[in-house]
Formats: C-alpha cells, structure tokens, sequence
C-alpha cells in the first residue's frame, strides 16, 4: 500500500477518466489520497484504480461491498490485485461477510506480493439521520449504538476499521482502541453546503477527535477552485 501523506481523502464522484485524472494532476501533490466510488468505478472500471495508481496516489475503492461471503471474497481479491490501498464492505453483512473479504484480501495480496490493503466496514451512512434510521430502516435505537455494535463486529471479524459519521469517533475509539482505523465521510468546512449529508462535523474537528482519513467529496470537487477548497481545509485542520 502506498502511504497517504495525509489525512484527506477526496472522493473522485465523476463519470470519465479525463474528469478524474484532471482532478487527480491538480489535486495530487496536496491529497493525502484518493477514493474512487460506485460511479467512476461503475462507468469506467478497474481502469480507474489502475490509472490512479500509475501515478503511485492511494486508492480507497469505495464499493461498500454487500453479498453472499463467497460473493465478496470473490470481488475483495479481484479489488486487492488492481491495486486498492483501501476497500470496503458493509457491517450489515455479518461476521462471516467480512472476515471472509479481510482474509481474500490478505491471501491475494500475499500471493501477488503487494501490500494488504486496509479493509474496512461501513457503518450507517452518513447521508442516514435518526429518524429514518429508526422509521425507514426499521433499527431501534441510537445510531451511534449500533455503530459501536458493528464497529466491535469488524474488530472481532478481523478488519481494520471502520467508515463512520465524525459524530461516532469518540464511542468508536473507546470501544476498539487507538489503532482502529476510522474513515469519516460527512465533513463540511464551515459554512459549506451540507449537500445530501446529514451528520456531519468540521474537518478540524473531526481530526481533533481522532478520525484516521476523512473523505472529502463536493466542497472540494464543486468548488469553483478545487485547489483552493482543498488547501484551505488542510489549513484549518492544521490550525
Ligand atoms: O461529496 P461528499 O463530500 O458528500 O462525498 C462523500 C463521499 O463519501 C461520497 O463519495 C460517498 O459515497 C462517500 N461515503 C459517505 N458516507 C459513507 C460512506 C461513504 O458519504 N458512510
């Protein structure tokens, strides 16, 4: 795995290869790395992680992998040999799910001689508030309950860490420790948009309670000068 230079990961949510390496020159000597998503992914391929990779950025490939175990470890291997420094699946899929994605993972990478890739669980989406959670998704209780739940569920199935919302850091580190790994999407620079997102929190902040990476999609990518957008939140997580 290549190592991220810092924390911030920004979310390549385009269509076209040209819109992603054109975002990726510009923004790659500030990101710590990139993600590449269901929609990039889905419209150009492995060729995405790939081209990204020539230019020796790392990869967070973003498919929040949910099927059968067998299904998974399948599509875990194939992600470990194009190269992802990061992959993920959903907690929902059980203890079985994950751990047979961690180990395919760990066994290709071995066998290829590349670095294991970190694989993490998503938690509940950060674009989920309460009441849907509850109402919609039918789970009682707190969402940061259940998110302790699966996090300690990925611990004991072998992951590395988790994907949660900035609100569920604290409870996350106190349950699985310093060196679990927490990814953070829903982070807004004050004052930005809050787009689709529903739980979200200042990139400072976030770093401050202890987030691993946290991904940054819109407020840079939208942004009139990316550039600009991206080393400002660098600045404030700094400050
Ligand atoms: O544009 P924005 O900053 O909202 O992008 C956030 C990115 O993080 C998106 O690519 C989205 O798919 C991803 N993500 C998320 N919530 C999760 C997991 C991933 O928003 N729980």
């Amino acid at each position: 795995m290549v190592s991220f230079k810092n924390p911030l990961i920004i979310a390549l949510d385009v269509d076209t290869i040209a819109q992603a390496e054109n975002l990726a020159d510009k923004l790659g000597p500030y990101a710590g790395g990139f993600k590449v998503g269901m929609q990039l992914y889905n419209s150009v391929g492995p060729e995405a992680v790939r081209g990204l990779r020539e230019k020796n950025v790392p990869v967070f490939v973003d498919l929040k992998l949910h099927d059968i175990p067998n299904t998974v470890a399948g599509a875990a291997r194939v992600l470990t040999r194009h190269g992802a420094s990061i992959l993920n699946v959903h907690a929902a899929g059980g203890a079985g799910m994950m751990s047979a994605a961690a180990t395919a993972s760990r066994d290709e990478a071995a066998r290829a001689g590349l670095k294991p890739p970190l694989v993490v669980a998503v938690t509940v989406l950060t674009s989920i508030s309460q009441d849907v959670f509850n109402k919609e998704i039918g789970i009682t209780g707190p969402i940061r309950d259940r998110v302790v739940t699966w996090a300690l569920l990925a611990r004991e199935a072998g992951l590395d860490g988790v994907v949660a919302s900035p609100l569920e850091i604290t409870p996350i580190r106190e349950a699985c420790g310093e060196d679990f790994v927490v990814i953070t999407p829903g982070v807004r620079p004050a004052g930005a948009a809050q787009d689709d997102q529903k739980r979200t929190m200042t990139p400072r902040e976030a770093v401050r309670l202890g987030a691993t990476y946290l991904v940054v999609g819109r407020p840079v990518t939208a942004a009139p000068d990316p550039v600009k957008a991206l080393r400002a939140i660098l600045e404030e997580i700094d400050s």
